[in-house]
């Protein structure tokens, strides 16, 4: 399999729980990532009462420059959001926070991943289906914003060694470092 790690980051991202301390610079990725912004109070809700959730942030030396989230409910992981910042995107970081969140839903015993993405996010989904996520559905008009449709994807077995061999082998092509 050849696997593109043409466009690489010149160093790792260091990829840390997010704390609350950490929102007002998730805010500021939130709002150029999403046409329908969460609110920072969903994030506060996220770390502090929710105990399902699992938030990270990545950092280029102080500057958080990504984040992502996910529900981990029994074998199902759900990923709530994930999102670099417009000026770093294109460098691996999505990626290297996807590989965290995948990491996080097998050590919270996840067997399987879902998600939704706009229909029109062929950039998300490219990287999503990187890391071996197919549509298995979708919901008609999900975002209220402009009526689009969302994609229903899904990855499973995330313990099967065919799962566990792709992502070893991504990470050997030095995806997600
Ligand atoms: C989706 C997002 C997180 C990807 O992060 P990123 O750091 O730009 O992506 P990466 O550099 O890690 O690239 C990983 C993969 O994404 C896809 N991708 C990234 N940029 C792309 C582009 N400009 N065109 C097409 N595909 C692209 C590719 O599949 C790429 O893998 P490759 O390098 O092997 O080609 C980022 O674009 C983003 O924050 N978008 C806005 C928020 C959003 O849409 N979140 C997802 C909601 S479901």
């Amino acid at each position: 399999m050849k696997l593109n790690v043409g466009r690489r980051h010149d160093a790792p991202l260091a990829i840390e729980p997010m704390t609350q301390s950490d929102v007002p610079a998730v805010m500021h990725i939130e709002r150029e990532a999403f046409p329908t912004q969460w609110p920072a109070d969903a994030f506060y809700n996220e770390l502090n009462t929710n105990k399902l959730a699992h938030y990270f942030v990545g950092r280029m030396e102080a500057e958080i420059v990504a984040y992502g989230g996910i529900w981990a409910i029994l074998e199902d992981a759900h990923i709530t959001t994930i999102a670099v910042a417009e000026l770093h995107r294109g460098r691996g970081y999505g990626e290297a926070m996807l590989l965290r969140l995948v990491d996080e839903a097998i050590t919270q015993g996840a067997s399987w991943m879902t998600l939704e993405v706009r229909e029109s996010n062929t950039v998300a989904q490219g990287l999503y289906r990187k890391y071996g996520f197919t549509t298995v559905t979708s919901r008609k008009g999900y975002y209220s914003d402009n009526d689009e449709s969302a994609l229903i994807m899904w990855a499973g077995n995330l313990k099967s060694e065919l799962y566990r061999r792709r992502i070893a082998a991504l990470r050997e092509a030095g995806c997600g470092r």
